[in-house]
């Protein structure tokens, strides 16, 4: 689906490595361009056309964000360097100052480490306990949650889709709960946003954060999504030009209303205009012809992976687009580096989430993933790969 937007596809390439980040088509990477041949200028500084321009630009991003992720109102939309960013900042920009020593975090042992360490820390800084929610056959349901949840919780922070299995958490129930308890809930779309349809108001979720780069979009920009009357109460973690109105040097200091008083410093322009470009392109195909069509590819992937006996599969079942594998008996690193030899772009390794492995008992993965562009042919020449693969290694070990 649509391969002859992106240029890098002209090579010989079978990029299945899109959890990690995502091609960029050519409107995205012209949208960049753009911004740097034709009318560079700061953001909200300037005077002059091109200066005016560019605000325009910037926060018409702002209104497509909004309604890419169904939010009320521009003011809700703080944009960051990415999900990582985003999640420090709910933690030590808001969890800080409302949660108090003895107050209950829970997660899983699944999420990313961005979900996992800003938490520790605060954990070590003020006191809070962050607990895990037990996992059932690696999946967190609604009634594990609820069994979990003790007069303490104040928060619950947990990543929509995984990045190491792709099981599909179950958002809306989990938010209609934390609704109903008074519990804050804390979703990391890094996974989500860019493969299936999100709606902030239906699922109950109070923040949320994401990535550009994993939805067609350049690095180094993401997004912080927080209800109005929490990011009214978040304190900036980043102070500077952009977001003061003005201050005095005996120290009195008045600082603008959101979303500038968020974002200190001259943000990244070009990164904020080409996700704008990458939304329209995502909106012009459908995020629901997206999410089809990586379904009917896992789908594909799991009936031909019949035929290759020593691959083993850990995530048969979960939605999500993605395949969590290893050829049986050899280290993961070692099989991305055999299919490398075949242009073959796989992610080996923990992906970040190095707690998992108490729960999978597996250390390593290997991990194939998917996006709209990715073809059954594609998947036919993994195949056959992988079916080479016992005798090559027989011969190499
Ligand atoms: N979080 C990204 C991944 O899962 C980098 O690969």
């Amino acid at each position: 689906m649509h391969r002859e937007d992106f240029p890098i596809l002209k090579q010989e390439l079978i990029y299945l490595d899109n959890s990690a980040t995502t091609l960029k088509p050519q409107k995205v990477i012209d949208a960049v361009v753009d911004y740097y041949t034709k009318y560079t200028a700061n953001a909200h500084r300037g005077d002059y056309d091109n200066s005016l321009k560019v605000d325009m630009m910037y926060e018409e991003v702002r209104t497509k964000v909004k309604d890419f992720i169904h939010g009320n109102d521009e003011r809700e939309i703080i944009f960051t360097s990415g999900t990582t960013d985003s999640l420090n900042r709910i933690v030590f920009g808001y969890m800080k100052y409302f949660l108090k020593p003895g107050d209950e975090v829970l997660i899983t042992k699944a999420e990313h480490a961005s979900n996992i360490l800003p938490w520790l820390e605060l954990e070590k800084e003020i006191g809070i306990k962050v607990k895990y929610i037990p996992l059932e056959n690696h999946l967190v349901t609604l009634k594990n949650v609820e069994n979990n949840i003790t007069d303490k919780t104040k928060v619950i922070s947990l990543a929509h889709i995984t990045n190491v299995l792709g099981d599909i958490r179950p958002i809306t129930e989990i938010g209609k709960l934390c609704r109903d308890c008074h519990i804050l809930f804390v979703v990391d779309g890094a996974q989500s946003v860019p493969h299936i349809k999100i709606d902030v108001n239906e699922m109950n979720i109070d923040f949320l954060a994401f990535s550009a780069h994993k939805m067609l979009g350049p690095t180094g920009v993401g997004v912080l999504y927080g209800r109005l009357g929490l990011l009214e109460n978040m304190k900036p973690t980043c102070f500077g030009g952009g977001m003061n109105a003005t201050f005095t040097s005996t120290g009195e200091v008045e600082y603008k209303s959101l979303p500038s008083r968020l974002e200190a410093g001259t943000p990244n322009i070009a990164g904020v205009i080409g996700m704008g470009a990458a939304i329209d392109y995502l909106m012009d195909i459908g995020m629901e012809n997206i999410t089809k069509q990586e379904r009917n590819l896992k789908a594909y992937f799991l009936e031909k992976a019949k035929e290759v006996p020593n691959l083993v599969i850990y995530n048969k079942e979960m939605e999500g687009s993605l395949i969590a594998f290893n050829i049986d008996g050899i280290f993961s690193q070692d099989t991305a580096v055999y299919l490398n030899h075949y242009h073959i772009c796989v992610r080996a390794g923990n992906h970040c989430a190095k707690i998992l492995k108490e729960d999978l008992l597996v250390k390593n993965t290997c991990r194939i993933s998917f996006y709209f562009y990715n073809t059954e042919k594609e998947i036919d020449q993994v195949i056959e790969v992988l079916k080479k693969s016992k005798e090559i290694f027989q011969i190499v070990l």
